[in-house]
């Protein structure tokens, strides 16, 4: 790899376009015209970011950068060795969790990284700037500077529309994107030619998925929180307690998905007394799960029929239900949910995935519930965002890891590890993730071409 400072010391040839290449090695990341003034950065072969100097602006006139000499361009970023880590805030609705801890930030630095965080960042989940600072990241003002100067963006969620312009050709992007249910996403990603990276099909060789599961604890455990505010009558609910009263019968509760959200949900429905019914396809998770809860809650096969009957007199109803990477089957009909009591409570925590649920669309904090035929739907695709110190420390640590490992290895780090490689979702332009490929008919590119 060549330095910043040589590859501007000849002039080069300027091919504008929308990805401002300057050539295949030199990528302008500052404005759309044809200067680059103070204080633009620019990058060489992905990896070092440089500043024109202050008295300084390159130019590109007939086809030719001028005022290209080592004098223009100031270090100021990067190094061969390691990579530029941008922690930038959350920008979906009410969420307050960041990616990285302070304790993250010193992981890479320790490891050799610069880490630039967005100011106030992690102030959602109680992260001042001055502990980021002491960690030694450098603190930016800028949403959009993070994405422009960070080889690897690490955040919490997929990004929404107004983040998709500002993703870089050849930037890694490591987060949630749940994208068999993020069209648009895709096709930015895929247009942008960003390495993305999502946490949830990060997949250990025993089929477990190491980054989903701490959210899923959360949400799983949150879920029978938020149904039972909502079963309440000045909530909108039928005015139930969950675990009823001495003389009174509990609460019915059905979970459909007996993994990490369905388990979950499962102990605080029992801890707060409820009747519990897990449904699931595979019946070694329900003999697991007969197991592991002492025989206090009813398994059952999950097929339509079950499913109807047991929804009859349902008073919470969790989707809990993921087919990995896919978009989640709609397993509870529109039919079977008018069957529900009325103020019966729904919580799809699947929505994330399109959720299981024939009547379900996407929720957010802010207004999270809307009622089908009489029965609360609670649709929220963040749930853990509503406790972000809680998720923030049960996510980062199970993320930094691999992402110190992403740091270290660049995209190398796919050929070296199996579980982060199931993460890439795509990479130079193509789908590397069959599920995500299938749900929009797209080409689906094997690891093995691409890498
Ligand atoms: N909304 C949120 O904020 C939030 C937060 C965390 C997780 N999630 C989502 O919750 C969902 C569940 O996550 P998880 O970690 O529990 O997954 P998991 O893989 O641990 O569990 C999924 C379960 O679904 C079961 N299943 C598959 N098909 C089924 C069917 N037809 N009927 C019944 N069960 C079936 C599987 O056997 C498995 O036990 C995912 O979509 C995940 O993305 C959402």
């Amino acid at each position: 790899m060549f330095s910043l400072v040589e590859a501007f010391r000849q002039p080069r040839e300027w091919y504008p376009s929308d990805e401002d290449h300057v050539n295949e090695n030199v990528t302008c990341i500052g404005p759309d015209d044809e200067d680059f003034w103070r204080g633009d950065y620019v990058r060489i072969s992905g990896r070092l970011t440089g500043q024109v100097c202050p008295s300084s602006f390159l130019t590109a006139t007939d086809g030719t950068v001028k005022g290209s000499t080592a004098r223009d361009i100031w270090m100021g970023e990067g190094n061969e060795e390691g990579m530029l880590v941008g922690i930038p805030k959350e920008i979906k609705d009410n969420e307050s969790r960041v990616s990285t801890t302070p304790a993250g930030v010193t992981e890479y630095v320790t490891h050799g990284h610069k880490v630039i965080v967005e100011r106030s960042a992690g102030m959602g989940s109680g992260f001042h700037d001055s502990e980021y600072e002491a960690a030694g990241a450098e603190m930016i003002d800028s949403h959009a500077g993070v994405f422009a100067r960070a080889d690897m963006i690490v955040k919490v969620k997929e990004p929404i529309a107004s983040e998709y312009g500002l993703m870089r050709d050849g930037q890694i992007l490591y987060t949630y994107l749940h994208l068999a249910a993020e069209e648009a996403l895709t096709h930015a990603l895929i247009d942008r030619n960003v390495t993305a990276v999502a946490y949830e099909t990060v997949e250990l060789p025993n089929r477990s998925l190491p980054l989903l599961t701490p959210m899923s604890e959360v949400a799983g455990r949150m879920s029978i929180q938020v149904g039972a505010h909502y079963l309440q009558k000045t909530h909108g609910g039928r005015g139930l307690l969950l675990g009823g009263v001495p003389g009174v019968l509990p609460a019915n509760v059905v979970i459909v998905g007996g993994g990490v959200v369905g388990t979950s949900a499962a102990q605080m429905a029992l801890g707060l007394g409820a009747n519990v019914t897990i449904l699931d396809i595979s019946v070694d998770r329900l003999r697991f799960l007969d197991l592991v809860l002492h025989g206090r809650i009813n398994t059952l096969a999950s097929n339509r029929q079950n499913l109807a009957e047991s929804l009859r007199d349902c008073d919470l109803l969790i989707g809990g239900v993921l087919i990995p990477g896919a978009k989640a089957p709609k397993l509870v009909t529109a039919e079977m949910v008018a069957s529900m009591p009325d103020g019966a409570v729904i919580v799809d925590v699947a929505i994330d995935q399109g959720g299981c649920i024939e009547t379900v669309k996407p929720t957010t904090h802010s207004d999270p519930t809307f009622v089908v035929d009489g029965v609360v739907h609670y649709c929220v695709t963040n749930m853990p965002g509503a406790v972000p110190r809680t998720s923030t420390f049960a996510l980062s640590n199970v993320t930094l890891p691999y992402g110190v490992f992403l740091a270290e290895h660049g995209v190398n780090a796919f050929s070296l590890d199996p579980a982060l490689a199931k993460g890439l979702n795509v990479f130079k332009g193509k789908v590397t993730y069959p599920a995500v490929a299938d749900a929009f008919g797209l080409e689906h590119a094997a690891l093995e071409t691409v890498l």
